[in-house]
């Protein structure tokens, strides 16, 4: 796999959060952090031929259904009004989005939502476009098992901050992880720690390849990193060629002063 640049916060673009990331610094050899499993498993037969398929073609590849037989003519859901008072809204899906929604379909997501949700991690992350993808799952739950799959083998070690969202806990556990405590404070997770850490770690043993944290409003601490603590801990995976696996779903909660 390629090596792809780091992401450090620019306070000078423009977007609805306060510290934009742009790429920038050395990259991030990322060769050595897929699990073994990641590393060999190999895409099937019916995957690995989806993308032949074209519209003029008709295709006995995956055993798609004639959309003719799908038993809905649309689908409506009624919201409620977002802010009291407002007209409530309701949202239809039918036709071909709904033949579409109904199908057979790649298994990392529906391609429409994915370059949605690939454009916005474009125009409000400042994400450069690259090799990275997106990924859909069934809630956190799916996509933190998946996630913790590909990059770690069974018992290996990996940094969580401490105290750590409990719900990560089955997905580690379940690989028999070997969690190592990393302290936060109220500026986030400790930079000083994390260099601590795995600058004294013993020679025979395993280092590890990926930190776990929630940035903004970490569950259940509260604390949320500063962006010069962002670039403190970033300075520590550099020179120990970590990987972060950020758990961010308050980041749209942020006050300002984090990112
Ligand atoms: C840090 C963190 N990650 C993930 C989740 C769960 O997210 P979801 O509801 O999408 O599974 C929570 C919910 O409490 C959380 O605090």
């Amino acid at each position: 796999m390629a090596p792809v640049p780091v992401q450090v916060a620019d306070s000078a673009v423009s977007s609805p959060f306060p510290q934009s990331p742009k790429t920038t610094g050395p990259p991030v050899d990322q060769t050595n952090f897929l699990s073994d499993r990641a590393r060999t498993t190999e895409i099937d037969g019916i995957r690995g031929l989806l993308p032949l398929e074209t519209p003029d073609v008709v295709s006995f590849l995956a055993g798609k259904p004639n959309p003719a037989t799908f038993p809905f003519g649309s689908i409506t859901l009624n919201l409620k009004p977002s802010i009291s008072g407002r007209p409530a809204e309701s949202i239809t899906l039918d036709g071909a989005d709904l033949d579409h929604a109904l199908q057979y379909g790649p298994s990392a997501g529906l391609t429409s939502l994915r370059n949605w949700l690939t454009a916005l991690q474009e125009r409000v992350h400042k994400r450069t476009p690259g090799n990275w993808t997106v990924s859909l799952g069934s809630g956190s739950q799916d996509l933190m098992t998946k996630c913790f799959s590909a990059v770690l083998n069974p018992g290996d070690p990996i940094l969580v901050e401490t105290p750590v969202y409990s719900g990560v806990l089955p997905a580690l556990r379940l690989l028999n992880a070997d969690m190592i405590e990393v302290d936060v404070d109220d500026q986030g997770l400790s930079a000083t720690r994390l260099a601590e850490i795995l600058d004294s770690w013993p020679a025979d043993k395993k280092k590890p390849r990926v930190i776990y944290s929630t940035p903004v409003g970490c569950n259940p601490s509260g604390c949320s990193a500063s962006p010069q603590r962002k670039l403190d801990v970033l300075q520590v995976m550099q020179k120990h060629n970590l990987l972060m696996m950020e758990d961010d779903p308050y980041c749209e909660l942020d006050d300002g002063n984090h990112s």
